[in-house]
């Protein structure tokens, strides 16, 4: 079961108090951790959080700092609990342009959690789904091609915050995603609410272009 989030409501949130946005951000990084330690329960063995989008770059360099200063913390905080908890994590997008210590951190967490088998945790920093399909298209390549070259295919997208769109985020992996937007900020987002989308997930019927025959009733018939 792959979950992916776009957590957003950060800043939103911390301004609500007052705050500066960082403080949402470092809120936001709380949340993610006990996303991590819930989501096994649930059924989840894949997640790929939305960490930093190639868009991000443009907003103040104060803020952007900041959010590269907290992953390089969450990295040097979080890496042998994650380890315990047998949660490899990986990361996905440009690398190019991450600041020089963020490398090496990132590089060091892929390797040290690469045993973990209870769960894949997929961070996208410096991630746009345009950029990525553009670098991994070759001619000729079919649909199983292109995705083992980009990634699993999505079960349930949520995104925090309160905006509905897909920002970029896993274009062709969530071809067949079902979606779950809520307007609580992600720095407020709960286990229960992990519960709640996981619940409606599984009370959705998925599928997947074909169309639904109630046995019972053969004339009745919804595409
Ligand atoms: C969107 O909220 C969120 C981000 C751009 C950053 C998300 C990053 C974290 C939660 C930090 C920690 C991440 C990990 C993986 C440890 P926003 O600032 O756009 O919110 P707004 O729409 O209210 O302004």
């Amino acid at each position: 079961m792959h979950v992916a989030i776009i957590m957003d409501g950060n800043g939103r949130w911390a301004r609500k108090f007052g705050w500066p946005r960082l403080d949402g951000h470092r809120r936001g990084a709380d949340t993610v951790r006990r996303m991590i330690r819930h989501a096994p329960e649930l059924g989840i063995d894949e997640l790929t959080l939305y960490a930093f989008s190639s868009d991000n770059w443009k907003r103040p360099a104060e803020e952007v700092s900041g959010l590269m200063g907290l992953l390089e913390h969450f990295i040097a905080t979080e890496v042998s609990e994650l380890k315990r908890q047998q949660v490899r994590l990986e990361f996905i997008g440009r690398r190019d342009r991450l600041p020089g210590t963020l490398l090496p951190a990132i590089t060091g967490a892929e390797r040290d959690t690469a045993e973990g088998k209870r769960l894949r945790v997929r961070v996208a920093l410096d991630y746009s789904s345009r950029d990525m399909l553009l670098a991994a298209l070759r001619p000729g390549m079919s649909r199983e091609e292109l995705s083992r070259a980009i990634g699993p295919d999505v079960d349930l997208l949520i995104r925090t915050g309160g905006e509905k769109r897909l920002s970029d985020f896993l274009l062709w992996e969530c071809a067949y995603a079902e979606f779950h937007f809520t307007p609580v900020a992600w720095p407020e987002f709960s286990e229960r609410d992990l519960e709640r989308a996981m619940e409606e997930f599984r009370g959705r019927e998925r599928r997947f272009g074909r169309c639904t025959i109630n046995m019972n009733e053969p004339s009745s018939v919804s595409v």
